[in-house]
């Protein structure tokens, strides 16, 4: 039997990902409608009144700051997140290589047993003439609970409002059950 979830009343949404990869960018993209020439290290979390999301769902967006983020408080918000959006960069495969060693089997330890579904976002692609999707989608093979894969660019806003859309949908209408019980005895 497989239990969908009920419909959730909001939608919390963490940015996680390298150094420079582009998260309070792409939040502050997402607000604005434009590119921010000056970031702060760390959004303030941003709540997206429901009226103005596709989903029609209140919809909080939490920045991640690598620069004065100890794991611990990490670790917390990845726990209260519904949806986390890991971030790399297309212009630089070693954010894309830490995808895999470092930030999803972070993201499984603290989530426990519960599973979170996540997005893999591929940003800055104004800079680069190639795509990482290939790549992505052999991970996405051995990490079934990323969900999909898109790439933007919070500078050019190309996919940007997508990107929110895909985060919001996965926790709306996610393609795998989040509980399967076994009725077999
Ligand atoms: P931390 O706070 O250090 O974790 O970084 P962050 O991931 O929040 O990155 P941030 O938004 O501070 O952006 C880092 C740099 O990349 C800044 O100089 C941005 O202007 C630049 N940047 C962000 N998004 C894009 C993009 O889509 N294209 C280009 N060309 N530059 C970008």
């Amino acid at each position: 039997v497989v239990i969908k979830p009920s419909m959730r009343r909001s939608v919390r949404i963490l940015l996680v990902g390298d150094r420079g990869v582009g998260k309070t960018s792409l939040i502050l993209s997402l607000v604005s409608e434009e590119f921010p020439e000056d970031v702060p290290s760390k959004a303030e979390e941003i709540t997206i009144p429901a009226d103005v999301t596709p989903e029609q769902v209140p919809t909080h967006i939490v920045d991640y700051s690598g620069i004065n983020q100890i794991n611990e408080s990490l670790c917390e918000e990845i726990q209260r997140a519904h949806v986390i959006c890991v971030v790399y960069s297309v212009d630089d495969m070693d954010t894309l290589d830490r995808v895999t060693t470092r930030w999803l089997p972070f993201i499984r330890e603290c989530a426990m047993d519960g599973r979170c579904p996540i997005i893999l976002v591929g940003n800055k692609v104004d800079l680069v003439d190639y795509s990482t999707i290939d790549a992505v989608y052999a991970i996405m093979e051995d990490f079934p609970e990323v969900e999909s894969c898109i790439e933007c660019s919070a500078k050019t806003l190309k996919n940007i409002s997508e990107m929110f859309y895909y985060a919001q949908k996965a926790v709306l209408h996610p393609t795998l059950p989040l509980y399967v019980i076994d009725q077999q005895d």
